[in-house]
């Protein structure tokens, strides 16, 4: 399947504005572990962004980076041209950067429904007080939440598990209910952590679809982190590659591809 020129078709690839966020020389450091190692990238607003490497090349401790979760011990990142300190992940996510993870974090108890309304909590203006009273300003704001995340439902074709739990759902839907709830965000920059790991090939296609529609009705830039190569052709428009905390290589799906180092990074890795 070539999925970009799938979703694509007809209208042209104009990614690659001007850097949404920047990546300057961060080092990141557990202990005597070193996760990352003077790494620097950028992500430009409206492409699809790709982190590839070996498993522990420090791939989630970048996203962990970018949302906030974890502190670089040096460097700087900058998001929308305003650098930032020790940001939180809910600063982060107010800011506009949703993430999925690398194991499924959902509420396995709770319906698809529920799960996705989670993710419009930072968007709730009314307070404890009102939403408790169920009425008035709080029921109009509670009316025009479930309006957009009924709409998500619809766009990820996911109506007929609104209402099961997510626990019991394929792993492959539960990726999807999970992206649903990032998308329930409305962010304007989404990362996703192997959102293919553990899926068979109609599932990653299925996903690889969502992802690029994602990216082209509603402009979401996005940073992915996959292991599976054809995908990564496929959906990227650029891509930064890590081995052992560093960047060996940075550029195109096909000057990656053709990397000398890029090529002896995966001989022998097991996918
Ligand atoms: N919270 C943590 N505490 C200690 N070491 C960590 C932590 N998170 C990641 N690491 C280490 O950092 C390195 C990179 O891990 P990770 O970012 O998960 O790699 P990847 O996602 O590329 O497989 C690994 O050596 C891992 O053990
Ligand atoms: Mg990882």
């Amino acid at each position: 399947m070539n999925a970009h020129s799938m979703a694509v078709a007809g209208a042209p690839v104009t990614h690659k504005g001007e850097v949404l966020l920047s990546v300057e020389s961060i080092s990141l450091r557990f202990g005597g572990v070193k996760a990352i190692t003077d790494v620097s990238f950028d992500i430009r607003k409206g492409e699809v962004r790709a982190i590839i490497g070996p498993n522990g090349a420090g791939k989630t401790s970048m996203l962990n980076c970018i949302n906030g979760f974890y502190h670089p011990q040096e460097g700087r990142i900058t998001y929308k041209g305003v650098r930032r300190d020790k940001m939180r992940p809910h600063r982060a996510a107010a800011a506009g950067i949703a993430r999925t993870f690398q194991n499924v974090a959902l509420f396995k108890g709770m319906s698809t429904l529920d799960n996705i309304m989670t993710g419009r909590t930072l968007k709730m203006r009314k307070g404890f007080f009102w939403q408790a009273l169920r009425h008035g300003p709080a029921m109009n704001e509670e009316i025009e939440h479930r309006k957009v995340v009924e709409d998500i439902i619809d766009f990820l074709q996911i109506q007929h598990i609104r209402k099961l739990p997510v626990g019991k759902l394929p792993y492959g839907l539960q990726k999807r209910v999970e992206l649903g709830r990032a998308l329930a965000m409305e962010p304007e920059l989404l990362l996703l952590d192997e959102p293919m790991a553990g899926m068979n090939l109609e599932e990653k296609e299925d996903m690889c679809r969502f992802i690029l529609d994602v990216n082209n009705q509603f402009g979401t830039t996005i940073a992915l982190i996959e292991h599976d190569m054809g995908v990564v052709m496929d959906l990227s428009d650029r891509v930064v590659v890590l081995e052992y905390g560093r960047k060996i290589a940075d550029g195109t799906p096909a000057e990656v591809k053709a990397d000398q180092r890029v090529i002896d990074a995966y001989l022998g890795v097991a996918h």
